[in-house]
Parts: structure tokens; C-alpha cells; sequence
């Protein structure tokens, strides 16, 4: 494996971590983690053991990345944005065997100081707003913002607004991509790729 890490990183004996990752200043990487190829950890970051990171994944500082998180390739997570792995967590009762999973689907984006409570998917290029609470399944291309997060709109593969209602039927073709989108129901698809 050859990958770059900072000096004050710590990675613990077993981590697996893919070629040309880069691990910045006061990293820890726990040992059962397994991290793919190109991605960027920021300042200070943590990664716990039951951890699943696709390749081109960026996660900015400051991000704890915690039991039960798995991020599929492509997920942006903004900075001092928060995972979490216990719904009702009391700190006189133990809850390790109650972790709940969180999956961030393909290309998602986590914005700044979002928090996304536990139990929860997000879907291929979803958009969390920043300062955003998610607390429900998010679709694929969703923008939610808000606390708690609401979906506002949607947000093409590209990262910008989609012209589309919330609901029923519509098309979009991205000015910058030329990608085409459909509007079925509540659900958008990307037509071309
Ligand atoms: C969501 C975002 C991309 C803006 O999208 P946009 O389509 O340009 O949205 P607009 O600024 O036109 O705002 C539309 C509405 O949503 C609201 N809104 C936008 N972002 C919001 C947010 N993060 N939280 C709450 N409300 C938000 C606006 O206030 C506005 O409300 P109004 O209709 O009542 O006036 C941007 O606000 C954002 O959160 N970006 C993430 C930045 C980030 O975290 N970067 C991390 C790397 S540094």
C-alpha cells in the first residue's frame, strides 16, 4: 500500500487504507478500518474500526467517523460535520451491541456541521445542506437543509439546483454536463451517465 500520511497521524496496526489516500495532521485510523484508494482525511479526524470508506472519499476536519458508518466512494463530508451510532444513548447504560448503521450512498455530500443521526441512509448524490439535521432516509439527489432537514430541492450529480418540483413528473438536462434527469413520483433518476 503506499499512501501518505502526516507525521502525528496515528494508524493503528491493521488499517487498511488504499493507494494515494492522503491522512493529514492528527489522523487516528483505527485498526479494523478499511479505507479505499485517493481519499483526503483532514485535520483530525477519526476513523473507528467498523468503518467502510470507498475510494474518493474527502472528509474535511474535524469528523469522527464513528462504529456502523460505511461511505461509499465519492461522499464529501464537510467539515466538524457528526455521525452518530447510538439512537438513545445514556452514558450509565452500555449500548455497544445497539449501533445502528449509517450508509452515505455514492457521491453524497455532508455539508459543514450537518449531523446525521443513526439508522439513516442517504442516497447517491444527496445534498445536506450545512448545519443540517438529518433524522430520515434521504433520496438519492435530495438537497435537504434545515433543523430538522427538510428536502428542498434537488441537486444534480454536478452540485448545483435542479429546476424540478418536489413531486410528480419532470425532466432536467444539466447545462454544464449535459446529463438528463427524470422526475418520477418522488424519486429523481439520472438517465445518462
Ligand atoms: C444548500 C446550499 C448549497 C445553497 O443552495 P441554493 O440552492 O443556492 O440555496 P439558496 O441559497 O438559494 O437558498 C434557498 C433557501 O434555502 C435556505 N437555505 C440554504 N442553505 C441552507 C442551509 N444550509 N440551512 C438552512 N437553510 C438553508 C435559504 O435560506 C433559502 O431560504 P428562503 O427560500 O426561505 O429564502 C448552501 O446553502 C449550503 O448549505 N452549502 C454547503 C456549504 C458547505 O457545507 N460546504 C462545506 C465545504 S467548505
Amino acid at each position: 500500500m503506499s499512501f501518505f500520511h502526516h507525521p502525528t497521524a496515528i494508524i493503528d496496526e491493521g488499517a487498511n487504507i488504499g493507494n494515494r489516500t492522503q491522512v493529514w495532521h492528527w489522523v487516528h485510523i483505527s485498526a479494523g478500518a478499511v479505507i479505499g484508494e485517493d481519499c483526503i482525511l483532514g485535520q483530525n479526524v477519526f476513523v473507528a474500526n467498523k468503518v467502510i470508506i470507498g475510494n474518493k472519499v474527502k472528509i474535511q476536519n474535524n469528523v469522527s467517523v464513528y462504529d456502523c458508518v460505511t461511505l461509499e466512494d465519492d461522499v464529501f463530508c464537510g467539515p466538524g460535520m457528526v455521525f452518530t451510532n447510538v439512537y438513545n444513548p445514556r452514558a450509565f447504560i452500555e449500548r455497544k451491541v445497539e449501533y445502528k448503521n449509517t450508509l452515505v450512498k455514492r457521491g453524497a455530500t455532508l455539508g459543514a456541521n450537518c449531523t446525521i443521526v443513526c439508522g439513516i441512509s442517504i442516497g447517491e448524490y444527496a445534498f445536506v445542506g450545512a448545519g443540517t439535521l438529518i433524522n430520515e432516509d434521504v433520496p438519492a439527489f435530495a438537497l435537504y437543509v434545515g433543523v430538522p432537514g427538510r428536502q428542498t430541492g434537488w441537486m444534480s450529480k454536478y452540485g448545483e439546483r435542479m429546476n424540478l418540483p418536489l413531486k410528480g413528473k419532470g425532466k432536467y438536462t444539466c447545462p454544464k454536463t449535459g446529463e438528463q434527469y427524470e422526475l418520477k413520483g418522488e424519486l429523481v433518476f439520472l438517465l445518462t451517465d
